[in-house]
């Protein structure tokens, strides 16, 4: 009885658990519509084999001036990241502006290398098909403004993290998803199929990753390996570089 019970419990509580883990296709989150800061709708397709920091932003936040700084050094650091910011006014009404003068705003405060987009709502009804979309995936809905979502570059959203938690302090988690990009991937703007096996390709080396970066280039680790997982590969990208 006692042992029916228990397996009846375990049963419920591993499918909740697989319903929070299964997160719908990549395909899902690259297709979900977005709108630029000028209205021009588009979805993240363009991002796609890229890990993704997704941003809730406000311009009149006490957590404004560090989290800007930091994305911006993130984004310097990593051209396989790509940080998305997406201004809200949800929180204390601390994002009055259009998203164009947002824009404006930090280029000329922060000289931004990322996106901002389109202004949208974040949590309640209202929530953009893109917030919406992470919130079920991770069960964790903004609270207040910079709200991180860390999306992995098969479209996996792997964690989401308060404005309480500096960028600083995730650091690691963040460098880890890079790190995990497939050599042979990383770049590729051709669309693949959806999941495919992984497999380590021997051919593509360090050297043959032909791919312009969008921002200041990469600094790699010296010794990183050019297959397989790069497990332990010592790093000059420490966390108080940031
Ligand atoms: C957010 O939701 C409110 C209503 O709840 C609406 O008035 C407002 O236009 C929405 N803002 C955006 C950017 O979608």
């Amino acid at each position: 009885m006692k042992m029916a019970k228990c397996w009846f419990v375990c049963a419920v509580l591993s499918a909740t658990l697989a319903l929070v883990a299964s997160v719908p296709g990549a395909e899902d989150l690259f297709s979900t519509p977005i709108v630029d800061a000028n209205g021009r709708r588009l979805t993240l397709e363009e991002y796609r084999g890229r890990v993704l920091l997704i941003v809730n932003v406000a311009s009149e936040c006490g957590f404004t001036d560090g989290h800007y700084k930091s994305l911006v050094k993130l984004q310097m650091m990593f051209s396989r990241l790509q940080v998305l910011a997406f201004p809200c006014n949800q929180f204390g009404a601390q994002e009055p502006q259009d998203a164009a003068s947002v824009q404006r705003w930090a280029k000329a405060t922060y000289d931004v290398n990322f996106p901002i987009f389109g202004k949208v709502n974040v949590t309640g009804e209202n929530a953009s098909p893109l917030f919406r979309f992470l919130i079920s995936a991770t069960a964790k809905e903004p609270t207040w403004n910079f709200w991180k979502y860390l999306v992995n570059h098969e479209g996996r959203v792997l964690h989401a993290w308060g404005p309480w938690q500096d960028v600083e302090v995730v650091f690691p988690e963040i460098k880890a998803a890079v790190d995990a990009i497939p050599i042979d991937e990383a770049g590729s703007r051709r669309p693949r199929p959806p999941a495919p096996a992984r497999v380590a390709e021997p051919r593509a080396s360090l050297n043959g990753d032909t791919r312009v970066p969008a921002g200041p280039p990469e600094i790699k680790p010296p010794s990183e390996k050019p297959t397989g997982p790069k497990i332990g590969a010592p790093s000059r990208m420490k966390h108080d570089d940031l």
